[in-house]
């Protein structure tokens, strides 16, 4: 289809709808195209959101779950309570009227209250696992090949998430058939006592609302960013800056915000539309240089990079 990105000296044409790929501007893209390659991966990073966006909205039809929804804490009480947390939250979250610093605040108090349960309730790091286990949350297909493709290119990944950091290791772990020492996740993440017992969170917390302010710390080396020591392991993170090139991949407007921190040059962002998508096709493909509808799988993105960076010139 005319969706597949051909250098045909910038002859792409605009995708067909029902290809389930929309760009608005190819020859734009194009352009980027050029630039990014002509940079080469050494300065060359992607940065994804999690929910939606790396994993599946639907699996068998219905709504996946996200890294806070599939947890089960063992204790019907403390899920109860959650879950009741969500249903006074989440009507908020997505909320057209409310404004933004009033939302901001609400969200902080939902994040603030659901860690608090989760301290508590006495989640344990055993609860973490059986609930991935037991969950139905799935990658969208490609993902293995496409971290596996930037490994072999030595391109970092950062995933970017206001969900569970524990949580999402945990489902990388599950699901993918091997690690990636190339993937990185800034998200909440937790403090377990020798007991397996969840006691605190470390560093900031992130929300939906502040992904992008927290992603201002983004140049700085990842044991700042967490205010955590974490050891020399991190070197590598003080050149996340000198990458300033960047893929980013999203499934809400609001994602694109999670480069804010990165001063960057060029960025080719892709936006994952998996809902809504008569009222949002049109600021999405404003937006996004690449829009997926229909909980498309991940080969348009792995075929991007693998044109960005393909051994033949
Ligand atoms: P993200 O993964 O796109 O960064 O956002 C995290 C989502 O988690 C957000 O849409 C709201 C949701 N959430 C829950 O489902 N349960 C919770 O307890 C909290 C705090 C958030």
């Amino acid at each position: 289809s005319s969706c597949n990105f051909r250098h045909d000296n910038h002859q792409m044409e605009p995708c067909e709808l029902s290809a389930n790929t929309v760009i608005a501007h190819p020859r734009a893209l194009t352009d980027k195209i050029t630039l990014i390659r002509d940079a080469g991966p050494s300065k060359f990073q992607v940065i994804a959101d999690f929910d939606a966006t790396l994993t599946r909205y639907r699996v068998n039809g219905l709504r996946r779950q996200t890294s806070h929804g599939l947890l089960q804490q063992g204790n019907a009480y403390y899920d109860a309570k959650r879950q009741a947390l969500y249903d006074h939250y989440h009507p908020l979250e997505i909320s057209p009227v409310i404004p933004i610093d009033e939302k901001t605040k609400l969200m902080e108090e939902w994040w603030s209250k659901t860690h608090e349960l989760l301290i508590e309730g006495g989640l344990t790091y055993d609860a973490i696992k059986k609930s991935v286990a037991n969950s139905s949350i799935a990658f969208r297909e490609g993902v293995t090949e496409l971290f596996e493709f930037l490994e072999k290119k030595e391109i970092p990944v950062l995933i970017f998430s206001a969900g569970l950091a524990d949580v999402i290791e945990e489902v990388l772990r599950q699901n993918l058939d091997r690690t990636f020492k190339n993937v990185k996740i800034v998200s909440n993440r937790m403090v377990f006592n020798d007991d397996g017992q969840l006691v605190s969170f470390k560093g900031n917390l992130i929300h939906v609302l502040n992904k992008n302010e927290h992603a201002l710390d983004m140049a700085a080396p990842l044991h700042d960013r967490l205010g955590v020591d974490i050891g020399e392991e991190d070197e590598e993170n003080v050149n996340m800056k000198e990458r300033r090139n960047v893929l980013l991949m999203g499934d809400h407007l609001g994602d694109l915000r999670m480069s804010d921190g990165l001063d960057y040059e060029t960025r080719i962002s892709i936006g994952f539309l998996n809902d809504n998508i008569e009222k949002s096709l049109e600021s999405y493909r404003e937006s996004f240089d690449l829009v997926y509808l229909n909980d498309a799988p991940m080969w348009g993105a792995l075929e991007l990079v693998s044109r960005l960076f393909s051994t033949e010139a």
